[in-house]
């Protein structure tokens, strides 16, 4: 038996490059990471004493696949009060993070050879996922509207692109890896574009909590038919490792990202989703206290960086700043980067797996302490190759 027999579109795919270069650096233990999408606060006392509880009460069987309508009763309100959100439980599946979400969706959506848009720079995990289920992901470079993407540039890429039936576009809002949330008028603008050509939005909201100074919308308010929503406990409540996400659908379409999300995990574990109810009836203000800490880290990063003479995508969200390494080190991302981890310890993510080469994603998921460690290594790299602009 060989590998290359094996399926395709699975051997087309390679392992996530940012883990690959998260790992590469992590064999130095004195390394001061900025690399992973990791909040770098604890899992809230109370949710914790929820998964406890939980074990202690032998909450311990099979939950109903769609995760135990608890849950999606106190999803339906947390969202519905944060952003909006017009679901009802049944129009809600409980996921394996939001990672397991966008892949049952992906999965559902789609045939074999559809085209999906999706703007870049992007979360590498939207092309794998079309690749893996034989889709053709549609790269369109957002770089030159601020990292938005615009009607004008969907209307562009549909024309040249008139061999494939493009039938998808992933919009992340706010952004991994820019960092920028759309307003309202964006998205708005973009509602007819998509209706007219009949375009699935699955619409990646997974930092809609974190935003700086600008309020969060979702594209369901407006195309709710044709809107598929991936949201999550990872960011708003620092739970990552708890593996806990949600996808809201219309009604029928989202029975079918059931069934395939039921064949691939059942369900997320028991214990997971009983502290889950916890976050979403008593952690409303879990995020506020993160946010506030997150808002102040992007101020002094986004200072240190002009200071610097390095240009970034100014962010409104997430945990991430963007920025370009300066021509004159003559450096693409990975060389960059991996001379900065040699020469200081310090890791930054390399831009190219986001599709932006002579780019830089910073995350400031972690201590001021380490974001000064990381800007003094930046400021003692361009001073050695004369790249400081003063
Ligand atoms: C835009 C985006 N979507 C989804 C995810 C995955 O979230 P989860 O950990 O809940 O699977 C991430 C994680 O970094 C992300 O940045």
């Amino acid at each position: 038996m060989e590998i290359d027999e094996l399926n395709p579109d699975v051997l087309a795919v390679k392992p996530s490059a940012l883990r690959a270069f998260d790992h590469e650096i992590s064999e130095d233990p004195d390394m001061v990471k900025l690399t992973l999408g990791e909040p770098d606060f604890n899992v809230p006392e109370h949710i914790k004493q929820a998964a406890i509880d939980s074990i202690n009460a032998d909450q311990s069987h099979y939950p109903y696949y769609w995760g135990i309508q608890e849950l999606r009763e106190a999803a339906s309100t947390y969202y519905r009060d944060k952003f909006g959100y017009q679901y009802s439980a049944d129009q809600i599946v409980c996921t394996v993070g939001a990672t397991e979400g966008l892949a049952a969706t992906f999965k559902t959506l789609f045939h074999p050879g559809d085209g999906v848009l999706i703007p870049a720079p992007a979360y590498p995990v939207y092309k794998a996922l079309a690749v893996i289920n034989h889709l053709v992901p549609i790269m369109v470079d957002t770089t030159g509207t601020g990292c938005i993407l615009t009607p004008q540039e969907v209307t562009d890429t549909i024309a040249a692109h008139s061999d494939v039936k493009i039938k998808g576009v992933v919009i992340t809002d706010p952004s991994n890896p820019t960092g920028v949330a759309y307003s309202k008028e964006q998205l708005s603008a973009l509602v007819p574009v998509f209706r007219d050509h009949q375009i699935w939005i699955i619409s990646d909201e997974i930092y809609g909590e974190l935003t700086y100074g600008v309020k969060h919308y979702s594209l369901s308010q407006w195309l709710p038919e044709q809107t598929i929503i991936i949201n999550g406990l990872s960011k708003s409540h620092a739970m990552t490792g708890w593996r806990i996400g949600f996808v809201f659908g219309p009604a029928g379409v989202i029975d079918q990202i059931a069934k395939a999300h039921q064949f691939q995990v059942t369900t997320p574990t028991s214990i997971v989703q009983y502290a889950a109810v916890e976050a979403l009836t008593h952690g409303q203000n879990d995020a506020a206290a993160m946010r506030k800490v997150y808002e102040q880290r992007c101020k002094y990063l986004t200072d240190s960086l002009t200071k610097l003479g390095m240009s970034y995508v100014e962010p409104k969200g997430a945990f991430y700043v963007f920025a370009k390494i300066p021509k004159a080190c003559h450096q693409e991302s990975f060389a960059f980067a991996r001379q900065l981890a040699r020469t200081y310890h310090v890791g930054l993510m390399p831009g190219t797996p986001f599709g932006d080469p002579q780019a830089l994603r910073i995350s400031y998921a972690s201590s001021n302490e380490n974001l000064h460690v990381a800007v003094d290594a930046l400021t003692k790299e361009l001073t050695r190759v004369g790249a400081l602009v003063k």
